[in-house]
């Protein structure tokens, strides 16, 4: 077991904060979101209130954690971090719940997965302040009720499905889903970043590496400082346009952002199971990969580009996918298509 509480285990989980963006006008993109954001913030900052608890929702490493860090800067507020699979006992939540501070925000990561027994805990905290806790056991249990102080719960998931509805139903600030950016978008993050990290970067290399970064800012930070390190080594320091074809061809990025991993998963859809459709435990079982990494990693890039189809019978890979990796598509499905 380790010794760290449940708000240090996340925080040491967090990537790289150099890039984060510090100010609202240095977040860019998910415009409809900070739109609402920025009427809720004001709206309780006129009523001297904590905002109301909010729900972000939308693939991984779109900005979620990044959000509430900007929302804690413009309120004036701490945020502590943690996360659902962190919180294993009431105890945990009961104990992050009473340390918080006046106006604190809480921020708890992949919030579906957390145990309901928890969950339970956290509608009457949600609510109205209140904690909850059974203390014994049978007919001489106890409940006490503890007073909180004024708190705003952000969650953050990439499962909203998995939420229960009386879970959902407590977020009156709002739910927003977060969406892939646009290529636009991320060459703009990456034209930030690498003035962050003063590293010179032509326009054409921008959007090289805006092509492979799967809409997502996270990728695109990633494979940036891959480039930056490739560059340093390879050339004068300034990442030009060959220097990023280059680097990324080293790290198996092909042109539309896909990794071996996604391609693995491809191919086990066409060549074992005839294209699909094929269910994700049985997709798991013959690519060795988790159910939950191949459902949050992989799984909405490839729906995004339209290589990969959910049906109610499983997976099916598209024509697109079959061209991309140079397959061919059975008769059967050619003559689906005429
Ligand atoms: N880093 C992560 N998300 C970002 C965003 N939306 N804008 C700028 N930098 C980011």
């Amino acid at each position: 077991m380790s010794s760290l509480t449940p708000t240090q285990k996340t925080e040491d989980r967090t990537l790289d904060t150099t890039l984060r963006p510090q100010r609202w006008d240095d977040y860019i993109g998910q415009e409809h979101i900070k739109d609402n954001l920025h009427i809720l913030i004001e709206a309780a900052r006129r009523r001297n209130e904590p905002i109301e608890h909010l729900l972000f929702y939308g693939p991984a490493g779109l900005g979620k954690t990044t959000l509430a860090h900007l929302i804690a800067k413009e309120t004036n507020t701490n945020v502590r971090l943690t996360s659902g699979p962190a919180i294993e006992r009431v105890g945990d939540l009961a104990s992050i719940l009473t340390n918080l501070t006046p106006g604190d925000i809480l921020f708890i990561d992949e919030v579906h997965r957390l145990n309901k027994l928890i969950e339970e805990v956290l509608y009457p905290a949600m609510e109205s302040r209140s904690l909850d806790i059974v203390i014994g056991k049978g007919p001489s249990a106890r409940i006490i009720q503890l007073e909180l102080p004024p708190f705003t719960l952000i969650a953050a998931t990439t499962r909203i499905a998995l939420l229960s509805a009386p879970l959902r139903s407590r977020f009156s600030g709002g739910t927003f889903r977060l969406d892939f950016y646009s290529n636009d978008h991320i060459s703009e993050i990456i034209r930030r970043s690498a003035a962050v990290l003063g590293i010179g970067i032509e326009d054409d290399a921008r959007s090289e590496i805006a092509r492979r970064s799967r809409f997502t800012p996270r990728v695109a930070n990633r494979l940036l400082k891959r480039c930056r390190d490739y560059a340093q080594v390879k050339g004068d320091g300034v990442i030009t346009a060959a220097l990023a074809q280059d680097a990324l061809q080293l790290m198996d990025v092909d042109p539309l952002g896909l990794e071996p991993s996604d391609k693995r998963i491809l191919e086990a859809i066409i060549d074992k199971f005839n294209g699909g459709p094929v269910g994700v435990q049985t997709l798991a079982a013959s690519t060795a990969e988790e159910i939950e990494t191949i459902e949050d990693v992989h799984e909405p890039y490839l729906l995004q580009i339209g290589f990969l189809e959910r049906t109610p019978r499983g997976r099916i890979a598209t024509p697109r996918a079959y061209e991309h990796l140079g397959k061919e598509l059975p008769q059967q499905r050619q003559d689906s298509l005429l």
